[in-house]
């Protein structure tokens, strides 16, 4: 599987780590672009240098880079998810205006029906933001939000992590072996 993975500058850039590492595992083919406010985040929080991360990737592109594969419908990419996915990102994806290529892989995505996972972070939540979230849903989006399920018991945030980032790779209909699921 080809899929474009978008890092952005709202908090949680582990996530957009972890789920590189499990689809590396995976042995998925993985296209990165990382905003700069991603990269401030990746640095901030988690320690890790950016390229660290983008070594993580099959390839990787420059935000502005509007000429890369990715931009294109022609590029036969099966799938995009942007994790975590800030306010502003969302805002240009429900609106078409295509300024970086996150945003542009996202459009392209949304055009040629191809599955596209924002992993929306933010709290509390605008009118704007949950519009946003309604039109990016309406035009074929799965807005996923990174909150724990208690019932999972997690023990440590990496448990939380983890829980969400396989949650992700079960909708990509990849395999989630790890992945606790409700048996009652
Ligand atoms: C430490 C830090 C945490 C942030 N957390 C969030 C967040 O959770 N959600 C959000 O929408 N924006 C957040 N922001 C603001 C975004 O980084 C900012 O809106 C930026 O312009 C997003 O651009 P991008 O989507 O191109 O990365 C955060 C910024 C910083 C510095």
């Amino acid at each position: 599987m080809k899929i474009a993975v978008g890092i952005t500058g709202a908090s949680g850039a582990i996530y957009g780590i972890r789920l590189l590492e499990e689809l590396k595992a995976l042995e998925a083919e993985t296209h990165l672009v990382i905003s700069p406010w991603g990269e401030y985040t990746i640095t901030e929080e988690t320690g890790r240098t950016v390229e660290e991360v983008k070594g993580l990737a099959s390839y990787w592109y420059g935000e502005k880079d509007m000429a890369a594969s990715l931009s294109s419908g022609s590029f036969p990419l099966d799938a995009m998810v942007i994790a975590p996915c800030s306010m502003k990102t969302l805002a240009g994806i429900a609106s078409g205006f295509t300024e970086d290529l996150i945003i542009r892989s996202a459009d392209v995505c949304l055009k040629e029906r191809r599955k596209l996972i924002l992993l929306a972070r933010e709290s509390p939540l605008s009118l704007i933001h949950l519009e946003n979230m309604l039109t990016a849903t309406r035009a074929g989006a799965v807005i996923m939000l990174p909150v724990p399920a208690f019932y999972t018991k997690p023990a440590s945030i990496e448990d939380m992590v983890n829980q969400t980032v396989w949650r992700i790779i079960d909708h990509l209909g990849l395999p989630a072996k790890n992945l606790k699921r409700w048996e009652s």
